[in-house]
């Protein structure tokens, strides 16, 4: 098991585990079919929100077993106006992967970055993972935006590889090695990066 000290804090925001007193604020943003277009969950209710804090959610480690996550909420002035996850990689020399969503009313300041800073370190410092990826449609310009602000890579462009929603998808794949993380910063080129 992996726990981290909560609450996590970065300049402006907490990061800690979800609980019960959270669902209106997580339901203002996972209700809402803007923020669901390309992320694998529909517009959730109460009693989707109710579901997740009772299983999902209700994890405070990141256990030990392969493709297991940690979900977090992303708390600024004791509201929750996100959430984040990290992902384990299947298998031990695997790739982790994160994901975020965001109530689009605090958009534009730079909070889902912030947030996620503190989940490269949790999979590169306490993880000890090699890589960390960060997947999105190809479309969700926004997403790709925060994984180029932290510093990842765009590696794959697959074109129409997924049935989403309805219809054929196009995927991005960023990623961050361990050496660029310490390094803070990516080392596109570098024959050093072989
Ligand atoms: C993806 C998502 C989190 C991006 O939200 P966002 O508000 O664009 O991202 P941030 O909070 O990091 O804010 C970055 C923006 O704020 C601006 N900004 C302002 N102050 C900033 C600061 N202090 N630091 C960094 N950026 C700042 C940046 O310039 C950037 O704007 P730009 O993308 O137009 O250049 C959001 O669109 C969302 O939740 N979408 C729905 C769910 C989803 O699609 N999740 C991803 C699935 S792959």
């Amino acid at each position: 098991m992996t726990e981290p000290d909560y609450p996590i804090r970065t300049e402006r925001l907490l990061l800690r585990p979800l609980r019960h007193a959270d669902r209106e604020d997580l339901v203002a943003y996972r209700s809402i079919p803007d923020v669901c277009r390309y992320v694998p969950f529909s517009p959730q209710s109460l009693t989707d929100i109710d579901r997740n804090l009772a299983g999902q959610w209700a994890t405070t480690a990141l256990p030990e077993e392969p493709r297991s996550n940690l979900t977090l909420g992303v708390e600024l002035d004791g509201r929750v106006i996100g959430d984040v996850i990290l992902m384990r990689p299947a298998d031990p020399e695997g790739t982790a992967e994160i994901g975020y969503v965001f109530a689009p009313d605090v958009a534009g300041r730079g909070y889902a970055t912030e947030a996620c800073r503190p989940l490269l370190a949790l999979a590169f410092e306490e993880l000890g993972v090699h890589r960390v990826m960060g997947r999105l449609d190809a479309r969700n310009g926004a997403s790709a935006r925060v994984l180029e602000r932290l510093g990842m890579r765009l590696e794959a462009h697959f074109v129409e590889d997924d049935w989403f929603k309805g219809e054929w998808t196009s995927t991005l794949v960023y990623a961050m090695l361990d050496r660029e993380w310490r390094a803070g910063r990516p080392s596109l080129d570098s024959p050093t990066s072989r």
